[in-house]
């Protein structure tokens, strides 16, 4: 628990407490962990691999964040009470979770303010990443929005490789169109026009950006 910034400010006696209330649960890649519209009593933390919040429209999922080590997630249903989840949840890697039931979260966060602070810090964050992602769909094209949305990846999941940085996600193409609100083949196109301008490296599911300042730059011509 200690590499969760959530708890970064807590001491290792009242680490030891919480983690005495979580309970271990291991996923494989591609279980689901809840939908849309469950009910909710369960906070997760994230303790290994990596994790999709999506909402299913039918034909195609919309993905809304990708969480992995050190992320949390399902605080809404927990604090909003009578409130259902308002997404879904499935692991696109096999994950090991942490779960916290609201029995316990509640008389913690009472005893511990800071830490439901930290809580709304992060939702704070998402609200302004749905802004962003709101604006990217409603102004941008397509090319705008999935060098956006590379450069968030980067931001959350980058690490530095030889030849640029590594976005250390294995996506598919399908997964990234869901992200940016477009068709799979858009997707691939884009991606190989970006490795054209040699900003980008993609292959497999692997992606190394290469030019960050020249990902940039597509989002101020538009
Ligand atoms: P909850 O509604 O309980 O279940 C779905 C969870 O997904 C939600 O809590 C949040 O933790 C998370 N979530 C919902 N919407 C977003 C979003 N737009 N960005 C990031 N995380 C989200």
């Amino acid at each position: 628990l200690r590499n969760f910034p959530l708890f970064e400010q807590l001491d290792d006696e009242y680490l030891t407490e919480i983690s005495k209330l979580c309970s271990k649960r291991v996923y494989t890649k591609g279980e689901s962990i809840f939908l849309e519209g469950d009910e909710g009593d369960e906070l997760y933390l994230v303790i290994s691999g990596v994790i999709q919040i999506y909402q299913d429209n039918h034909s195609r999922d919309v993905v809304l964040s990708i969480f992995r080590e050190g992320d949390f997630f399902g605080e809404m249903a927990l604090l909003q009470n009578e409130r259902v989840r308002s997404a879904s949840a499935r692991t696109i890697e096999k994950s090991t979770l942490c779960i916290l039931k609201k029995r316990h979260f509640i008389p913690l966060v009472n005893s511990k303010p800071e830490i439901l602070i930290g809580i709304l810090g992060t939702a704070l964050d998402r609200l302004r990443d749905a802004n962003k992602l709101i604006m990217d769909l409603t102004i941008h094209d397509v090319r705008t929005r999935i060098a956006r949305m590379l450069l968030r990846l980067t931001e959350q999941h980058g690490v530095p490789s030889a030849d640029g940085i590594l976005i250390d996600l294995k996506l598919t193409h399908q997964q990234l169109a869901d992200m940016t609100g477009t068709a799979r083949e858009t997707v691939t196109k884009l991606l190989l026009e970006l490795q054209n301008e040699q900003l980008i490296r993609n292959d497999q599911r692997k992606i190394i950006v290469c030019n960050l300042d020249g990902l940039r730059n597509i989002l101020d011509v538009n």
